[in-house]
């Protein structure tokens, strides 16, 4: 691979159709040129969930004029495009599949080399795009609606998973109890946003695996609780679930948050504290969330421990972390062949069985 080089990268591993184009420069860190999204999050919300085969057929709908978007906004045409990335897993499959056809077919009319990712990759790699980039060793915490990891990272590739969820990532802890709610699909965001009226401590919910001892985190228990104690509520109140008023959903809501939000912190202090590092880096859609960098930033700043987050719009899927990813294995010294263009998907893709892909 030469030094400098452009990559177009492309994200369709579940709800949201993300495109970009990245430069690549000597062993500075690349940096993003233009990148476009389309978030099919409305089209899923009367379903109340990701319907898969409706994701892939927007996909195909958004991946091309997405594209022909980010080159317009970065002044490019694709024959500047050196290299095709795309999110080879984990994720839906159709809708993977996308993401990959389009890529090979595009690398193969512009006789380029084409790249595939791990989604994981790319959301743990996405703080290095924001001002205040981090350096590697680190912590990674990895909250995405799928995930919920902490690993340690000492380099592009050097990935050793400390611990991981047993059941529900923190993400689905969100969406669920958000449903609960009565929130819409996904309902992380707006549970985030409806317990900042609420009082945390007001209903007590499980912490679970907050003592094990391990860096592992169960969050299945949580939302069979919170079912509980808004039927609990309602049925004090004489009420439907639906019909609670605004300022018990924002009790609920809050308390929450708070107990995945405690779990989350206290497992990552111990993960810094076990390996000694004093960098960690958040990433992931949860990422977003407010109380979450708050307590983060409290703590880690009495233990002189940095912390990192992508920048707010990237913390959810988009097309620059794979791009991002992509550059910087790139630049790690991984070759990429020529004209072969066999493409395959990986649904389910563990980041520390991850080998590197060469097509
Ligand atoms: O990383 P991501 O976009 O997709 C996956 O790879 O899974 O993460 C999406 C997850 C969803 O569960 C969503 O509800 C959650 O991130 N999320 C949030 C917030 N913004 C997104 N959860 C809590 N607070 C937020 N502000
Ligand atoms: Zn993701």
């Amino acid at each position: 691979m030469a030094k400098n080089f452009v990559v177009l990268g492309i994200e369709s591993s579940c709800d949201e159709t993300g495109v970009a184009l990245v430069r690549v420069a000597g062993q500075n860190l690349p940096t993003l040129l233009s990148h476009a999204l389309y978030s099919q999050i409305e089209m899923h919300q009367a379903y109340g969930g990701v319907v898969p085969e409706l994701a892939s057929r927007d996909h195909i709908r958004r991946v091309l004029p997405l594209t022909q978007e980010v080159l317009r906004d970065a002044g490019e045409t694709l024959q500047a495009v050196d290299v095709v990335a795309f999110t080879r897993g984990p994720g839906l499959a159709g809708a993977l599949l996308v993401g990959a056809g389009v890529a090979c077919a595009l690398a193969a009319a512009l006789g380029k080399p084409v790249l595939g990712v791990h989604h994981l990759e790319g959301h743990l790699l996405s703080p290095f795009l924001s001002a205040d980039a981090p350096q590697f060793p680190f912590v990674a915490l990895l909250v995405s609606g799928g995930h919920t990891q902490l690993m340690r990272v000492d380099g592009v590739g050097q990935y050793q998973i400390l611990g991981e969820t047993i059941d529900d990532a923190a993400g689905e802890a969100f969406d669920k109890s958000a449903k609960m709610l009565g929130l819409p699909y996904p309902g992380g965001a707006a549970l985030g946003h409806l317990a900042e009226s609420g009082n945390p401590a007001a209903f007590k919910l499980p912490r679970p695996l907050l003592h094990s001892g391990d860096l592992d985190f169960s969050f299945a228990g949580l939302k069979t609780a919170v079912m509980v104690q808004t039927k609990k509520c309602a049925a004090g109140l004489g009420c439907e679930v639906q019909a609670l008023p605004q300022a018990v959903l924002a009790d609920l809501a809050a308390s929450t948050q708070a107990a995945i939000v405690e779990v989350l912190v206290k497992k990552s202090l111990t993960a810094l504290q076990q390996t000694g590092l004093k960098r960690l880096v958040v990433a992931g859609g949860v990422g977003a969330n407010r109380e979450l960098r708050r307590q983060l930033n409290a703590e880690c700043g009495k233990r002189q421990v940095r912390v990192h987050y992508p920048e707010l719009h990237l913390c959810t899927d988009n097309g620059a972390m794979i791009a991002m990813a992509a550059a910087m294995r790139l630049q790690s010294g991984i070759q990429v062949a020529n004209a072969v263009y066999a493409f395959d998907v990986k649904p389910r893709w563990p980041l520390d069985a991850f080998d590197l892909v060469r097509m």
